[in-house]
This record gives structure tokens, sequence and C-alpha cells, in this order.
């Protein structure tokens, strides 16, 4: 996972895609025992989107993933492997990366789901990287997609206020030698993902799978929806996702003040802002948008690293640290010059 030499990876393109519609606190006031100023001081988040009926985990995809091949300037016949970071797949099996691939008429390849949760999006970088490196793939799309809206539990003020939907892409391939107007190499310069099965049961959606089949019995306890322990995961989340960070940034040899921008997982603005205080980055050098769009789990990086590049804030030649960690608990962190 390290990269000390030139980097043999890069961002080729990158999209996202957020449903319209969008559900404020004052929206969730009226269906929960929670305010505005609660969300906002505990969260960061003042509104979050929410997919209309009719709409599935892979059509966010879809329509993510379209932006990225377009920025990429890459068709989805040219794709090598498709991989989707997702907790909220359209259904258990198959893989919702097969349904992608169905839907952007993409050719035969590997294509599957990886579930990492918040992490899923920096975990697919770091395998589309290894494969890229080694020369195996040229074209890699890499989703991180969430329809949480359907798997919350619209009736938990301890979880509902939190999530939101939306899905991010980004297209990987090599970086042959592609220098940033700096004079610097382009490229993914190191990546790191870690789990730790310890914590597994923070954060899960206890029903639906083989320890719990669905009976009318569980639906009618929520046991198929989101149950979090979320001071367990916020006591965690700040030393993780520093040493995720610190990790990515020795193996390229780099410190903390030669990033330009840290991305991080949208998932509280204060643990955001305890890791980059302990990271000692600049604030003003920290991209957001939790109170626009809440945690979209594996979306969130792509989705923000998006956004940033659209609007001209991030640009190439830039140095961009993103980290992330969610259920599992998995984590990890992915250094990049754009
Ligand atoms: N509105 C009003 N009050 C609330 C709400 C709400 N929406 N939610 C909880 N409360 C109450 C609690 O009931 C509690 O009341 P009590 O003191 O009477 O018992 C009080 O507020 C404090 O609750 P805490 O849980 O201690 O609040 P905390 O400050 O820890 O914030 C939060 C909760 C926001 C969930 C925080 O712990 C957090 O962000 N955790 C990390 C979540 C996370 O990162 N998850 C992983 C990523 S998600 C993924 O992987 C898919």
């Amino acid at each position: 996972m390290s990269q000390l030499t030139a980097p043999r990876t890069r961002i080729l393109g990158t999209g996202h895609y957020l449903p319209d519609v969008v559900r404020t606190n004052l929206d969730l006031e009226k269906m929960v025992d929670t305010t505005d100023a609660w969300i906002t001081e505990r969260t960061g988040i003042k509104e979050r989107r929410v997919t209309p009926e009719g709409m599935v985990t892979s059509d966010l995809a879809l329509f993510a993933a379209r932006r990225a091949l377009d920025s990429a300037g890459v068709s989805p016949s040219d794709l090598d492997m498709i991989i989707v970071g997702t907790v909220t797949p359209d259904m258990p099996m198959p893989a919702t990366a097969v349904f992608l691939q169905q839907k952007l008429g993409a050719p035969v390849c590997p294509a599957f789901d990886l579930s990492a949760a918040c992490a899923g999006f920096i975990f697919g970088m770091s395998i589309a990287d290894q494969f890229i490196t080694t020369g195996v793939m040229k074209r890699v799309l890499v989703v991180g997609v969430e329809l949480l809206s359907r798997v919350v539990d619209w009736s938990d003020r301890t979880t509902c206020v939190l999530f939101g939907d939306g899905a991010g892409a980004m297209v990987l391939g090599p970086a042959e030698g592609a220098m940033a107007p700096n004079g610097k190499p382009r490229g993914v310069l190191s990546t790191k993902i870690l789990s730790d099965g310890a914590l597994a049961q923070s954060l899960m959606i206890p029903a639906g799978g083989s320890v719990a089949p669905v009976t009318h019995e569980l639906l009618e306890q929520r046991r198929n929806k989101v149950h979090m322990r979320g001071q367990d995961i916020f006591k965690v989340a700040v030393k993780n996702l520093y040493s995720a960070s610190k990790n990515a940034l020795d193996l390229a040899g780099m410190t903390p003040d030669e990033v330009d921008w840290i991305c991080p997982h949208q998932a509280n603005m204060r643990i955001i802002d305890l890791a980059v205080q302990r990271l000692a980055v600049r604030r003003e050098r920290v991209l957001t948008n939790i109170d626009r769009v809440g945690n979209t789990s594996s979306a969130s990086i792509p989705i923000l690293l998006d956004e940033s590049l659209r609007a001209g804030k991030v640009k190439a030649g830039e140095t961009v640290l993103m980290c992330a960690l969610g259920a599992g608990i998995s984590w990890g962190s992915a250094l990049v010059r754009l």
C-alpha cells in the first residue's frame, strides 16, 4: 500500500449525484423529538437528501458514474473493472455493481460490491490502485453510493438525523508519468486501509442476514434498520482517522503541512474538527459539505471531492488527503496529487 516511487495510478475523472429532495432539520423536528439546534450543534448537519420512490441505489450510482466517465473522457466500453462501495445495495444478491454495469452498458468485466461502510470508497480506491499499479487493469470505475433513507429508522432520533442519500464516482487509470502544473507527478501517492472487528457490534443492521432472517416480528422491532452506539464510534473515530492519515503521509514521505486539502468523511463536524486539530492542519484547508448532505457513508468523500473540483476550489496539481471511518469498524486514507 505504499508509493514512495512515482505514482503509477491517477484519477482520470470524478462525478457525483444527489437526489433533488431535501429533508431539513426543521422537517425532522416534525417527525421525532429533536431540534435544529441540537442537530446543528452536535453534528453540523442542517439538511440531507432523500431519494424519491422508484429510484434505487444503482440509479444514483449510474448518474454519478456517467459524470465521472464524461469528465475522464472514458467510455463505459473501456472499463476493465467496476467496484461499488455500499451498505445499501439494490438487493443482497446480485451485486449493485452488476446492475450498474448493465445500466451503463459496460462490457464483461469484474463488477462487485464492497462492504466497508463509510470507508467503502477508500477501500475501493485502494483496490483499484493495486490492479492498475500491477498493470493488470487500465480503466477502473469506483463508486461510493448509499440510499440510507431506506434503512434508517425514521422514528429513532439518535440515527435518523445523521444520514443522507447520494453517490460519488471516480475513474482511475495509469499515471503514465503525468505531471501537474507545478512540475510534480500526478497520481495516487499512498493508501492505507484497516478494519477492527472488535467493534463490529457498534453499528449494524441486525436483521436480514443469516443471523436473523427477516420475520414479521423482526420487522415490527425495526431490526432491519440501522442500530448504532454513536459514542463508541465517536471515541475511536478521531484516533483512527488521525493514525490512518499519518500512515498515508508517512508512506509517501510527506508531512501534514505539505497537503493542500483534507477531504474527510462527513460523519460529524466535531469528529472532523478534532481529527484535523490532531493533524495540525489549518481549518481553511479542510473541505466540508456536511451541513448540506449529512453522512452519506461511502458516497461522502467522492461527492465532496467532485463538488470541490467542479467549484474550482480544488485544482489539478494540488495534494488531497482523504480519510474515512465507519461500521466494521473499517477505516482508511488515500493521499493523491490531482
Ligand atoms: N435530538 C435531540 N436529542 C438527541 C438526539 C437528537 N437527534 N439524539 C440523541 N439525543 C439525546 C440522547 O438521547 C442523549 O440524551 P440523554 O442525555 O437524556 O440520554 C443526549 O442527546 C446525548 O446523546 P449522545 O449520544 O451522548 O450524543 P453525542 O454528543 O454523542 O452525539 C452522535 C451523538 C451525533 C451520534 C455522535 O455520537 C456521533 O456522531 N457518533 C459517530 C457517528 C459515526 O461517525 N458513525 C459512523 C459512520 S456511519 C457508517 O459507517 C454508515
